[in-house]
């Protein structure tokens, strides 16, 4: 690379950095433990920010440690202006945003618009005030129907199973389109908006580049909150524009975060966690005037199979064109399995995990990367019941989240593994005994560790001009192959159980498993990817 191009790889990223950044998701409660009490703090994370500055991530996104009593693990906030006493104080998140702007990465926080906990101020203060307060406008209550309205106002389901209104002493339903212990707020109260931008101001104030909004396409519901008619709502989530879910009038409240976001030096972001039923309604939610980016949940649904890649990536890229933003790729989170397990599990799921991080990397746009993922770990999914504690799970026994928050194994000796301080055995999830060869430590001595690829993939990512923002072009392959080329780079992918042999693109520069040449031919493992410089760049 010339110095003319590094340098301009370099201006791009101080101004438009999150066009092609790296975010690396900490689900803090389980990323590291630095009190010793078993749950990953803000403390802890700090400790961590040398490790994710040597991975080569550009931002760091951390999922809620505001002040919540934990019903959906943080997702239910009592204080958005304050630290729970679990991951600290507002002191160590001041400590933290600064220690990672140090470290040259971004800090993104959560921010929780759709509902409160009810353990908020607002909903003690509704609660007490009863039907007709102004305290109740600021929630969604309603009578109920029914000759004794003991039957739900409509009939909306909660995400987390069962009827998505709950009654209170004196007679009136409220809204929860989580759990019970999540109030709807009512976004038609002017005193919501005002509020939620000055939370935005708080957190802006203390330096965080950006928020990743949580249910962003919640909040508005269509007016009179209209029944559905039909059972096994979660089915439908994510598939069509529900009363409660990607209603219009959600855009006004993203393009007047986004005049507070503008109105902060340093291009600030906002990140829309938006199950929006298709890709053109999930482009709405990165219009010039709306957030920077939004999850691209498609490519996370899409099972292992070239052809069926490769038609989410062109979708993916092209969506997003009329409107200027930036795709973003993401396997893994907090609310689904790991894809380890998703693409087969054991060998074949990390061998097909690992060509998935490489594939991910290599596409134009920014990447999320879930905790643990650079260490190729599994959903766990033979936790005792007596330890689960995910609400989903508990209201609607099924697989639940708990599999893929299990604390992160950091050296290799026996759990937890390093998660917790010395002389700590008990986390709030366990850690598999077989974790060990997965830890940090274990790891960073491989060559061939995943975590040695994710780290040589993100250095190549951020020295390589071709790599990140931009466009791409498919090369012809065989099927169950996909090869694309950007400016002096090409990517291999093999999605099938078999070798294939491919002409030789060029001087290869990292690979999920080995690759032999004879020649000008190629042979790619089963299930792999690989990087190459292309001769004539
Ligand atoms: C999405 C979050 O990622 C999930 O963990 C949470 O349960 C719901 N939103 C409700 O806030």
């Amino acid at each position: 690379m010339t110095d003319v191009v590094r340098e301009a790889k370099h201006v791009e990223a101080a101004t438009r950095w999150w066009r092609d950044a790296v975010i690396y998701q900490v689900y803090v409660r389980s990323f590291a433990d630095g009190n010793g009490d078993g749950v990953g703090d803000l403390l802890g994370a700090r400790s961590r920010l040398a490790y994710l500055a040597e991975l080569g991530v550009d931002a760091v996104w951390l999922t809620p440690f505001y002040t919540s009593p934990m019903a959906d693990f943080g997702y239910d906030v009592a204080d958005y202006r304050d630290v729970d006493p679990i991951f600290g104080t507002l002191a160590d998140a001041r400590a933290l945003i600064d220690d990672a702007h140090g470290h040259g990465m971004k800090i993104i926080t959560d921010v929780v618009p759709n509902h409160t906990s009810d353990h908020h101020a607002w909903f003690v203060a509704a609660l007490r005030a009863g039907p007709g307060s102004p305290e109740r406008e600021r929630y969604i209550f309603r009578p109920g129907r029914g000759e004794d309205g003991d039957l739900p106002p409509n009939d909306w389901e909660s995400v987390f199973g069962g009827p998505a209104w709950t009654r209170v002493a004196g007679g009136e339903w409220y809204l929860h389109l989580f759990a019970p212990e999540q109030p709807d707020l009512n976004w038609d109260n002017p005193e919501v908006h005002a509020e939620f931008e000055a939370i935005l101001r708080f957190w802006l104030d203390i330096g965080v580049d950006g928020f990743r909004v949580d249910v962003a396409h919640g909040m508005v519901k269509a007016a009179g909150l209209p029944d559905i008619g039909s059972p096994g709502q979660v089915e439908m989530l994510g598939t069509a524009v529900l009363p409660y879910f990607d209603q219009d009038g959600v855009h006004e409240i993203h393009r007047a975060w986004r005049r507070v976001l503008d109105s902060y030096d340093g291009e600030r972001i906002g990140v829309a966690e938006a199950w929006a039923p298709s890709q053109e309604r999930l482009a709405r939610y990165v219009r010039p005037d709306e957030l920077h980016q939004a999850f691209n949940f498609h490519f996370l649904k899409t099972p292992w199979d070239a052809e069926m890649l490769r038609r989410v990536i062109d979708e993916s890229l092209a969506t997003v064109v009329p409107v200027g933003a930036p795709t973003t790729w993401v396997l893994s989170n907090h609310d689904v399995r790991r894809h380890v397990t998703r693409y087969g599990d054991g060998e074949t799921g990390l061998r097909r995990a690992r060509a998935a991080a490489l594939l991910m990397l290599a596409l134009p746009g920014s990447a999320y990367v879930y905790q643990g993922e650079e260490l190729g770990l599994p959903e766990v999914l033979d936790l005792p019941e007596e330890v689960c504690q995910d609400p989903q799970r508990l209201r609607a026994p099924g697989d639940g989240r708990d599999g893929c928050r299990v604390p992160i194994p950091w050296a290799h000796s026996e759990p937890p593994f390093g998660f917790s301080p010395p002389g700590i055995e008990a986390t709030w999830l366990p850690v598999p005994a077989t974790w060990g060869p997965l830890s940090v430590e274990s790891q960073l001595g491989d060559p061939d560790s995943t975590l040695s690829l994710y780290r040589a993939a993100l250095r190549v990512r951020r020295e390589h001009p071709a790599l990140g923002d931009g466009t791409l072009t498919w090369r012809d392959s065989p099927s169950g192959t996909l090869v694309f080329t950007r400016d002096g780079f090409a990517c291999t992918v093999n999605t099938t159980g078999e070798p294939v042999e491919l002409p030789r693109p060029g001087e290869l520069l990292v690979a999920s498993a080995a690759v032999t040449a004879e020649g000008e031919v190629i042979r790619l493992a089963p299930d792999s990817a690989a990087w190459w410089s292309l001769a004539d760049a």
